[in-house]
C-alpha cells in the first residue's frame, strides 16, 4: 500500500481512493434521482388529456431521469465489482492501532455490507426491470434475463427500495464515523483515504 512519507501513515493507492470518491460521488447523485423519478413517474399530481386529475407525469424529463438512474446504476455496478476485485486481490492498508478493535471490527462491518448492498441493488433494479420490461435506457434496449412477470416486477422493486434505504442508513453511519474521527477522536483515519498534501 502507498505511503504518506510525511506522516508515516499507510494509505489506501490513488486507485482505491479514486474508485471509492466515484461511487461515493455517484451515490450521491443516484438516491435523489432514483427517489424524485418514482415520485414525479407515480404520484406527482397532475391533469389528463381531458383535464381531469391524475397521478404521475411520464413527459421526456421522467423518461431522461429514468434511463440516467438505470445507466448510473449499471455503472455503480460495474466500478463496485472491479473495486471488490482490486480490494480482494490488493488488500487494504492495516487498520489504526491506536483505535480500539470493537470500533474497527464494527467499520469491517459496514464496509463489507457497503459492498454486499452496492451489488445487491443494482442487480435487484436490474431484475425488476427485466420482469416488467422496462428495458429502455435512452435510444437503447437492454437484454431481457428473465420471462416477463409484473407481479415479481413489484416484488423486486419494493426489494430495490428497500436496500436503497439500507445503503442510505449504512453511508450515513459511515459518514458519522468519519466525523468522529476526524473532529472528536482526532485521528488519523480519515487521512487514509484523503490524504494531506506532502509539501
Ligand atoms: C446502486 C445503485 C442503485 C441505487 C442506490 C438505486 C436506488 C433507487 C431508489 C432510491 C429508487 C426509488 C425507490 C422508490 O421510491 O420506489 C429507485 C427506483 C428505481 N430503480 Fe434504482 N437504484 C440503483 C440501481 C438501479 C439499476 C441498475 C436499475 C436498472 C437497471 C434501477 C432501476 C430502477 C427503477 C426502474 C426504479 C423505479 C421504480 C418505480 O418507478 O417504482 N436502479 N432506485
Ligand atoms: C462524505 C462521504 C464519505 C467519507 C468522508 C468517507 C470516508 C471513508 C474513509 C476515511 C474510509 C477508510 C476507513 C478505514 O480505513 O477504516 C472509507 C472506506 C470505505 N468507504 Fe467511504 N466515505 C464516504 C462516502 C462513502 C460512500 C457514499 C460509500 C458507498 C456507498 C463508501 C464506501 C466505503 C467503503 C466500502 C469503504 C471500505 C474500503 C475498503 O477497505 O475496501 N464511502 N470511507
Amino acid at each position: 500500500m502507498a505511503q504518506d512519507p510525511k506522516y508515516d501513515l499507510p494509505t489506501y493507492t490513488p486507485t482505491a481512493r479514486g474508485l471509492h470518491w466515484l461511487v461515493a460521488l455517484l451515490i450521491f447523485v443516484q438516491l435523489p434521482v432514483g427517489f424524485y423519478m418514482s415520485y414525479r413517474g407515480n404520484d406527482m399530481p397532475s391533469v389528463d388529456a381531458n383535464g381531469k386529475p391524475t397521478v404521475g407525469v411520464w413527459d421526456a424529463l421522467t423518461n431522461f431521469l429514468y434511463s440516467s438512474h438505470k445507466l448510473i446504476g449499471l455503472t455503480v455496478l460495474a466500478l463496485v465489482l472491479l473495486r471488490l476485485i482490486y480490494r480482494l486481490t490488493r488488500g487494504a492498508p492495516r487498520s489504526d492501532p491506536s483505535v480500539p478493535p470493537p470500533l474497527t471490527g464494527l467499520s469491517h462491518l459496514v464496509h463489507w455490507a457497503l459492498y454486499l448492498l452496492l451489488i445487491a441493488v443494482p442487480v435487484l433494479g436490474y431484475l425488476a426491470i427485466s420482469y416488467g420490461d422496462y428495458l429502455d435506457v435512452f435510444n437503447f434496449r437492454l437484454p431481457m434475463l428473465t420471462v416477463k412477470n409484473e407481479d415479481m416486477s413489484k416484488e423486486i422493486f419494493e426489494w430495490h427500495e428497500t436496500g436503497a434505504i439500507l445503503i442510505i442508513g449504512f453511508v450515513a453511519l459511515h459518514i458519522v464515523a468519519a466525523i468522529y474521527h476526524r473532529f472528536i477522536r482526532k485521528d488519523r483515519v480519515v487521512e487514509r483515504m484523503i490524504p494531506k498534501r506532502v509539501a
